[in-house]
């Protein structure tokens, strides 16, 4: 894989950080005279978990829904694995291996858990959908594959007791849950979580944040992760980006950005929910 090339990076628990999976060069994003972006640069790094914080419209959904291709910015270059990225959509963003959850959740609600999360492997279904209705060969090896796949994601997130269970029913910690699911089910190299503990207590919080270690951990996916909690950002976080009115304010490890005036003087007097 062809990727730019960094001095390794050390966190501050002593991991190693690769390679630059996605450059974000000069980004800047308006709608007609709001300018959601302004001129942002920023890199995400093999196996990190790189952290988006800051106020309320300060850009952070913008800059993940440029990422995830659903925005193009209006200047500024994406690179992802080494390549310019074309402009795209939100599918074929997805193909390459990033999926993503939202602020607000967006899962079935009439259906179940199961197949809320087998919706997340869409992206990786090959046979057409007419073999798989014949149930040939190779749709009936790839059906058995995928629901291997989801049963898996099942059990590592502990929600085996609600695998039938129309999501709509649940609680909304457990919805949060189940759109992580969905994500992981499209084995992403890169993962974008837009506020996966908003509206948490304390105790779905921890949870929550256990997965998002072991995702990081087991599987070794890149995770992109915007959180108000900062407690959350600095216990899960190798680098931070900080945001505020759609200009990049801090950027690096938890500790040196707490310690930045800039990013203290902007979330002084600030709702952060
Ligand atoms: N589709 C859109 N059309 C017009 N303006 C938009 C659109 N999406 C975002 N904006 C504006 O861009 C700015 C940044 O919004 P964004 O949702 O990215 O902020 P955010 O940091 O995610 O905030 P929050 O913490 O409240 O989720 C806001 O002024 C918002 O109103
Ligand atoms: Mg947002």
């Amino acid at each position: 894989m062809n990727m730019v090339s960094y001095e390794p990076y050390v966190t501050e628990d002593g991991r190693t950080i690769g390679d630059a999976v996605m450059e974000l060069r000069n980004i800047t994003l308006r709608f007609g005279g709001v300018v959601a972006i302004k001129d942002i640069s920023f890199d995400i790094r093999e196996g990190e978990i790189r952290a988006i914080i800051g106020p309320n419209g300060a850009g952070k959904s913008s800059m993940l829904n440029v990422i995830s291709g659903f925005y193009t910015p209006t200047e500024g270059e994406v690179w992802f694995e080494g390549g310019k990225r074309p402009p795209m959509r939100p599918y074929q963003v997805a193909r390459q291996g990033i999926a993503r959850t939202f602020q607000n959740i967006a899962l079935f609600s009439g259906m179940s858990t199961l197949d809320n999360i087998m919706t997340g492997r869409i992206t990786r279904m090959k046979s057409s959908l007419a073999a798989q209705a014949l149930w040939w060969g190779r749709a009936q090896r790839e059906e058995t594959e995928h629901r291997e796949a989801v049963e898996k994601i099942i059990d590592f997130l502990e929600i085996q007791h609600i695998r039938k269970t129309p999501v709509g029913r649940l609680p909304y910690g457990l919805q949060k849950r189940v759109e992580l699911g969905r994500a992981l089910a499209a084995e992403p190299r890169l993962l974008l979580l837009d506020e996966p503990m908003a509206g948490m207590n304390v105790e779905e919080k921890e949870d929550m944040s256990r997965f998002i270690l072991d995702v990081n951990d087991e599987f070794g996916t890149t995770i992109v992760l915007i959180e108000h909690d900062m407690g959350v950002v600095m216990d899960l976080s190798d680098r931070v980006v900080v945001m505020d009115y759609g200009k990049k304010i801090g950027d690096g490890p938890p500790d040196e950005v707490r310690r930045n005036q800039d990013v203290i003087d902007a979330y002084l007097g600030v709702s952060h929910d």
